[in-house]
């Protein structure tokens, strides 16, 4: 069984005609059971028509001049048509109105007769009983004189007997006789009534109208129409008897249809009829009166018309054939030539194939073919010119973006060099600033020291250890805010309500502004809780209050308010914190700071103060604590415009802890106990020192240089009351460490942490652990050590200045 195969695959001639390939890529499905030959034959004839189809223009050409023509015949000839329709339509209802305008005549003639009678019998002649036959005879003539119509007039008796004639015999040529021997009535007459003078019924005067008077009336029509074409008119009885006609149709029956009628003599007529309604002068009362004209006559204008139209229909195809195909080759052409001049653009004789040489169509299409030439010739320049200018353009994108990385690299190692440089003059100063206080404090030291060495004068003793006191102080409280502002001190959060806060330390700010500055607060009364260091809350307010003073010299105004905030989102949020928080506005209306003040007011040792009056690190303290406090710190200032500090603070949940949150110490009334301490510390001076405190306090110390020496001595079954230890230390177990292993292993054995730097201060406090700060008062160490010995050690008690 052989394979269908597409007619495209046996077409070798249809490249580039795609609507011959369209056609011929059916496929044959149909072949079925057609033989072999016959495919192949039409194979071949598809291949042929492939071959001569005509360049798709001209068949479009051919397309169009073929609709226009038979648009134009179709126009014609439906045209004519219409016009053949009015034509005989209008000779059709010029015959009816011919037929009804006779048979008016005839009926307008009937009525004349008819008046006429009537005022004959009105004459006195006709009336009077006693007038004579003659005279009544004269009357009757002077009657049927007068309307010649009548073909007799006779007075008859009442009971229809003839009284007398006008005339022995009727006039006309059709007479009684004549009509009974054609068998058709005669024509009847119509009656008046005449009265005698009396007023009784005398007898009727009676006339009949002559067939003669009506073929006259006939003949004067027709002689009246100035039609070219008179037609003939009949008057008919309704069953189509002829009563009046040519002669050789009176008394014969004809058809009674109007219009285009085909008569039983073989010929077609245009028939036209119209009713009348008689007096009683005429045979019947209705009477058809038909007027008729052969029909090849009557439509000889139609006739004509149609040929006319065959005539402009042929001559309007012709037309659009010509057309069409002047314009298949006015489209066709133009291409053609086109395509050879481009072929042979040098061929100034006109030697194209095809092409009437020389002629205008090929110059034209020479000069196109040339310029295109050039175009094309211009174009390829373009794109090489194109080419060039991208490669450039490629090379000039590829360097930029070095040059772009290069530049950008520079850019980003100079910003890190900068910052690098910021920050090793941050360090610098923060390092200058410390040493700075340091000195102070060592300098104040040493000349105490110097002083308690040369002298034994107590009061000079008294006032040097006075001094050496107050700089440990000062020691204690700079390392203390470089820890704040280095979000490294420990702090002991509680849960607090700010409002109640900034009441309750009302005193302490007011002591710390002068009398010309005004205090005032506006406290929200639904401000939420805050969980923070209530110590550190407080020394931050006191900064900014200081801040404030020193900011209005000739008094002033301190606002201080408290709101609910939420930041929904960490876009919008200030340093990105989002959630809720309260805010403390700190408002004054003093000096207010420049940009570049305000820039750097967070930075510690950053001051504009002279250094008596200030460190720098009020507002650093404040800044640390609230980040370190999960919130944070801002300033809006404008030179002479006041400045607002402001604190946000985190939300926070549960009971607000109505007392400082110190835990009160117990009464150390019971007297001193004493125990057995192991300290734990690296530095050996410290340890040294410490222990001779707690010996001269009278307890027992043991010293162990390490976090590890100590676990083992505890494993060994060493058993002291209590363990100081110092938080950071060699030999992989610090402070912390040691206190979690010791808190697992004896439970009892209470546990101090001795710390100057409190990196881990988070965890500690999570674990509880108790903490003396370096550096701290033998008195401290005291009331911590009373403490976590009464209390069992591990609540979480917490040294403080
Ligand atoms: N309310 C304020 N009005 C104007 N300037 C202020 C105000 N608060 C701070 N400043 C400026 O910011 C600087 C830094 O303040 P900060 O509190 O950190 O240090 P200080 O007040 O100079 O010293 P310290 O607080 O340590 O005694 C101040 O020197 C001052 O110039
Ligand atoms: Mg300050």
């Amino acid at each position: 069984m052989m394979r269908p195969r597409s007619f495209a695959a046996c077409c070798p001639t249809i490249g580039g005609r795609r609507g011959a390939y369209a056609i011929v890529t059916v496929r044959s499905r149909w072949r079925g059971g057609v033989p072999q030959k016959k495919f192949n034959l039409c194979v071949r004839i598809l291949t042929v028509m492939c071959r001569s189809l005509p360049p798709l223009r001209t068949l479009l050409a051919f397309t169009f001049s073929t609709v226009a023509l038979l648009a134009a015949v179709a126009t014609a000839l439906l045209g004519g048509h219409d016009a053949a329709d009015r034509i005989a339509a209008r000779e059709m209802r010029e015959m009816e109105r011919l037929a009804s305008q006779f048979g008016g005549m005839l009926v307008q003639g009937e009525a004349i007769h008819l008046a006429g009678l009537r005022a004959a019998a009105q004459m006195p002649a006709l009336r009077h009983l006693r007038a004579d036959d003659e005279e009544r005879r004269a009357l009757l003539r002077a009657v049927s004189e007068a309307y010649p119509g009548f073909n007799q007039v006779s007075l008859l008796r009442p009971d229809g007997r003839v009284i007398m004639d006008a005339w022995d015999a009727q006039r006309g040529s059709v007479t009684a006789a004549d009509h009974a021997a054609s068998g058709i009535a005669p024509l009847p007459g119509f009656g008046v009534p005449v009265s005698g003078a009396d007023g009784r019924l005398f007898g009727m005067l009676a006339a009949r109208l002559s067939p003669e008077w009506m073929r006259d009336m006939m003949v004067a029509f027709r002689a009246m129409l100035r039609e070219p074409l008179v037609p003939e008119i009949m008057v008919l009885r309704q069953d189509g008897t002829v009563l009046l006609g040519p002669p050789g149709l009176e008394g014969s029956i004809v058809p009674v249809g109007a219009g285009l009628q085909d008569w039983p003599d073989g010929t077609s007529y245009l028939v036209g009829t119209a009713a009348i309604t008689s007096s009683g002068a005429f045979p019947e009362r209705s009477l058809l009166v038909m007027t008729r004209l052969p029909a090849g006559v009557a439509l000889a204008p139609v006739r004509q018309l149609q040929r006319q139209v065959a005539l402009a229909a042929g001559v309007a195809a012709a037309l659009a054939g010509g057309l069409g195909w002047l314009l298949a080759r006015a489209i066709a052409r133009p291409g053609e030539a086109l395509a050879t001049a481009a072929r042979f653009p040098g061929d100034a004789a006109g030697q194209g194939p095809g092409l009437g040489l020389g002629s205008a169509w090929y110059r034209e299409a020479r000069e196109v073919a040339v310029g295109l030439r050039g175009l094309v010739v211009d174009m390829r320049r373009i794109a090489r010119h194109r080419a060039e200018v991208e490669a450039r353009l490629q090379e000039l994108n590829t360097t930029l973006e070095q040059r772009v990385a290069e530049r950008t690299a520079a850019l980003e190692a100079a910003t890190q060099q900068l910052a690098a440089a910021q920050r090793l003059e941050a360090i610098g100063k923060l390092t200058g600033g410390v040493a700075h206080g340091i000195n102070n404090l060592l300098q104040v030291i040493e000349t105490g020291l110097t002083l308690l060495h040369s002298s034994d004068d107590s009061a000079r003793r008294r006032v040097a250890e006075a001094s050496m006191a107050k700089a440990v102080d000062r020691g204690a409280r700079l390392t203390r805010q470089l820890l704040a502002f280095a979000r490294q001190q420990s702090l002991a959060p509680q849960l607090l309500d700010p409002g109640r806060l900034l009441e309750e330390s009302r005193d302490l700010l007011a002591q710390s502004l002068r009398d010309d500055i005004r205090l005032t607060m506006d406290i929200a009364a639904d401000t939420w809780p805050v969980m923070v260091d209530r110590t550190q809350l407080e020394v931050a307010l006191l900064n900014i209050a200081v801040n404030a003073r020193d900011a209005m010299p000739a008094g002033g105004h301190l606002h201080m308010a408290t709101a609910n905030v939420t930041f929904p989102d960490t876009a919008t949020a200030p340093d990105g914190l989002a959630g809720r928080f309260v805010r403390i506005a700190v408002t004054d209306n003093g000096e207010g700071m420049p940009a570049e003040v305000l820039g750097r007011a967070f930075e510690p040792f950053f001051t504009t103060k002279d250094p008596s009056r200030g460190s720098g690190l009020g507002l650093s303290q404040v800044w640390g604590f609230a980040r370190q406090s999960g919130g944070t710190a801002r300033i809006e200032s404008r030179l002479g415009g006041g400045t607002t500090v402001t604190l946000l603070l985190p939300r926070a949940d549960g009971p607000v802890m109505d007392e400082k949150g110190v835990p009160a110490t117990p009464a150390a009334e019971e007297g001193q106990r004493m125990v057995s301490v192991l300290l734990v510390e690296d530095d050996p001076d410290v340890a040294e020192l410490l222990s001779e405190v707690l010996e001269t306090l009278g307890h027992r110390v043991r010293h162990l240089p390490t976090g590890a020496a100590a676990l083992e001595a505890i494993k060994r079954g060493e058993r002291p009351d209590v363990v100081i230890t110092d938080m950071m230390m060699p030999g992989g177990v610090n402070g912390l460490a040691l206190a979690r292993e010791l808190r697992a292993r004896l439970p009892h054995l209470p546990v101090v942490l001795a710390t100057g730097y409190s990196e881990k201060a988070a965890e500690v406090q999570e674990a509880g652990v108790p903490v003396l700060h370096k550096p701290f008062r033998a008195a401290e160490l005291e009331a911590v050590l009373e403490q976590v010995i009464r209390g069992g050690g591990m609540a979480g008690a917490e040294a403080s200045h």
